[in-house]
């Protein structure tokens, strides 16, 4: 079979991975999965396949192992870029366990640029978030306000990574990279084959609400409704994963095609609007038709107030733009868990 061309996924058969993959796979290349499954199950190669038709090559290792990259690497040739989201991603557990994230997520990229180095694989998207800019004085929020120093270590190891890859680019090293900084994901493939799996009570707003309507949890609870917004809830840049997924399809080709303006490039990855945690619920409960158990309680601590993207430059540049409304988001969210939790 013909593709495009081979591109490696790390973390393939995480919840943004494994969309990626699909896309894709959907667009003509052929892709290499990398995973441990420390926080993903391998069954998602199986419904990738189911959806694409096609099945990813999977190689299960560490990307903290440093022969078994090197042996990937040699045994996988022509590779056309890496698309890098193998990470830990719970802010909470980044306080409780910093060195684990320092080392998983800093050294992992580290030992992936050195084998990109010597094994002659130039182009790199790198999954980065909105957390870098903390609590923008300016919103919409664009690509040039300064990073603020970091609320956690998850978030700083996603500061000092943009920096390890700018840094290295700018050392002459043979690499092109481009930092996507994503908003917050929700939703999932309108197959319902796949979707966020979180292990244990989860973090995150989406699956909680998800989990509470389907009775796995019995409220959810509203982290603070006196914030200086207009419901008092906080205000994020909600974008559906499907979304997300194609924006990586479109830097990586970017990069190939060499239309990138330097070698090292950020862009915001969002969908411009800004959501209230009170119209999340709305959008869940009119979307499908389900009452949601919740109140409100004290602040979380560690959450900012409000932060929505400004996506003119990834817009012009990239040439994409978030398409699907929060409707479709929360509706997809839970098609996604009644569909897992029904199988
Ligand atoms: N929220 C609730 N109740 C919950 C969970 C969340 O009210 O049970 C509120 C939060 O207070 C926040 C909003 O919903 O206002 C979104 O919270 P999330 O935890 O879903 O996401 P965050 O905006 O906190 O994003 C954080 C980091 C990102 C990281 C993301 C996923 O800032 O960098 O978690 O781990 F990518």
């Amino acid at each position: 079979m013909t593709t495009k061309g081979k591109i490696v996924v790390t973390g393939g058969t995480g919840y943004i991975g494994s969309h990626t993959t699909v896309e894709l796979i959907q667009q003509g290349y052929e892709v290499l999965i990398i995973d441990n499954l420390s926080n993903s199950e391998a069954f998602i190669v199986d419904r990738i396949e189911q959806i694409s038709g096609v099945r990813p090559s999977f190689f299960e290792f560490d990307l903290l192992d440093q022969e078994k990259m090197d042996a990937f690497f040699n045994q996988n040739k022509d590779i056309q870029g890496v698309i890098h989201f193998a990470a830990a991603k719970a802010v909470g557990e980044s306080v409780q366990i910093p060195l684990h994230y320092y080392r998983n997520n800093l050294v992992t990229m580290i030992n992936l640029l050195e084998a990109m180095k010597k094994h002659q694989v130039v182009n790199f998207v790198f999954s980065s978030s909105c957390t870098v800019y903390g609590q923008p004085d300016q919103l919409p929020v664009t690509e040039n306000a300064p990073v603020k120093p970091a609320e956690s270590p998850y978030g700083y190891t996603k500061q000092v990574n943009e920096a390890i890859l700018n840094d290295t680019i700018k050392s002459g090293a043979n690499i092109k990279g481009i930092a996507l900084r994503y908003f917050n994901p929700i939703g999932a493939h309108h197959s319902g084959l796949i979707g966020e799996l979180p292990r244990g009570v989860p973090n995150n707003l989406m699956p909680f609400i998800t989990q509470t309507a389907y009775g796995i949890r019995e409220q959810l609870r509203v982290f603070g409704s006196d914030y200086s917004t207009p419901d008092g809830s906080c205000i994020r840049d909600y974008i559906h994963v499907v979304d997300l997924a194609k924006a990586h399809i479109v830097a990586i080709e970017r990069l190939i095609k060499g239309t990138n303006k330097s070698n090292y490039e950020m862009f915001n990855i969002g969908t411009g609007n800004g959501f209230s945690v009170f119209e999340v619920i709305q959008s869940f409960e009119r979307s499908t038709g389900k009452k949601l158990n919740y109140k409100v309680v004290d602040r979380r601590p560690g959450d900012i107030e409000q932060i929505w993207a400004d996506t003119t430059i990834g817009n012009k540049e990239l040439g994409w733009k978030a398409e699907k409304t929060l409707d479709e988001m929360t509706l997809s969210a839970w098609q996604w868990e009644l569909n897992y939790r029904n199988k």
